[in-house]
């Protein structure tokens, strides 16, 4: 009988969360049942986004306590009781924060072995080549229409989106101009990913003048992650019949009453085109997409720079400290 390790929810966390709103639990992994396969976790995500699903703001899946926290992951497949998937078929999916964990195939993909190697190592699948380089990809190059020498703006870039939209708008033969929060993550976007300039907004009382400093001809294509007041000042700087991907809405999620934009105005006289777009209608897309990600990644084009925390006993922790002043980068987590 295996042993395993997992977080499950001691307490419903009471606005951000607490350390001990989680506890550490020994189990016997289950056999799976007909129809399901046992996975080994090698390494899982402890997104923000998990948090309304545990305090109980959201409608959808909610956790309850003593359940397992839930959360994207890479793994291999130690036992199948399906006839599609094989023992050490390497899967991507929602797993947990568990070493081991029992799933049906509608919530993980086999990955295909000749997408990931030594170049591509297997947990890009939810990172670069995971559900932001994915959207990355869908929302640049389908919903934006991205053709070389076109101009790209994208907010909040040096997130785990905004940063492959920036090398594959890169990799189009756009010109690309990042908007982000420290000096230091612009110097990052414009030394290491290729950025052509990084704007901070935190430093700029006139963000809109900033964008036209770095683009006086205008912009084609606004890749939106955030909305609120940078969307404004981006939508200041359209070109004619420019397109707006609205991929996030990040200063939106916590506020109790939307601000929305206030510069619609703009959509009108410059004929702009914006459109949203969920990761998962191109789902019948993903593997072909994988693929042309995972090529620019072996041919050092698209970088893979997962923030990897070690042993899943420091799970919590990672998750925590993203709600810490000063906390940043999304970590992964290597179960160890
Ligand atoms: N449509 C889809 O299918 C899809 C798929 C995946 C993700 N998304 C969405 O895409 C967006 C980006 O996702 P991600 O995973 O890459 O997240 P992310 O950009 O890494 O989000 C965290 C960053 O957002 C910025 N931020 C936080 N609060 C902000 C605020 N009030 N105003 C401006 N910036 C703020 C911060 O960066 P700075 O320090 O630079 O401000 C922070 O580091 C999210 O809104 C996410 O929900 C959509």
């Amino acid at each position: 009988m295996t042993q395993g390790r997992r977080w499950i929810l001691a307490a419903r966390p009471q606005g951000l969360p607490a350390r001990s709103d989680f506890r550490l639990q020994r189990f016997t992994v289950a056999e799976p049942a007909t129809g399901e396969v046992a996975v080994r976790v090698a390494y899982h995500t402890v997104a923000p986004g998990v948090l309304p699903k545990l305090s109980g703001e959201t409608y959808t899946a909610m956790v309850q306590i003593g359940d397992v926290i839930p959360g994207n992951g890479v793994g291999v497949i130690e036992a199948s009781c399906h006839p599609d998937l094989r023992i050490g078929d390497r899967v991507a999916g929602e797993l947990a924060w568990a070493t081991h964990v029992v799933v049906r195939p509608e919530s993980i993909q086999r990955l295909e072995p000749a997408t990931f190697g030594a170049d591509v190592p297997m947990e890009s699948a939810v990172g670069t080549l995971g559900g932001a380089g994915l959207a990355a990809y869908f929302g640049l190059l389908r919903i934006g229409q991205a053709k070389p020498g076109q101009t790209v703006l994208v907010s909040s870039a040096s997130g785990a989106v905004g940063s492959v939209v920036g090398q594959l708008a890169r990799i189009r033969g756009c010109r690309v101009i990042g908007i982000a929060g420290s000096a230091h993550k612009c110097t990052d976007l414009v030394n290491s990913l290729g950025f052509d300039a990084a704007i901070d907004y935190k430093t700029h009382s006139d963000l809109a003048a900033a964008i036209r400093a770095q683009a006086p001809e205008g912009v084609d294509i606004y890749f939106d992650n955030v909305g609120g007041e940078i969307s404004d000042a981006a939508l200041l700087n359209m070109k004619l019949f420019g397109r707006v991907v609205v991929c996030g809405q990040t200063s939106e999620y916590q506020r109790v009453v939307p601000r929305g934009l206030l510069g619609m105005k703009q959509v009108i006289t410059r004929r702009l085109t914006l459109q949203g777009f969920v990761v998962h209608d191109f789902a019948g897309e993903f593997e072909a997409a994988r693929r042309e990600l995972a090529g620019w990644m072996r041919a050092g084009l698209l970088l893979h720079r997962p923030t990897i925390v070690d042993g899943i006993e420091h799970a919590v922790d990672a998750f925590v400290k993203q709600f810490e002043a000063g906390g940043g980068g999304r970590p992964l987590v290597r179960v160890g």
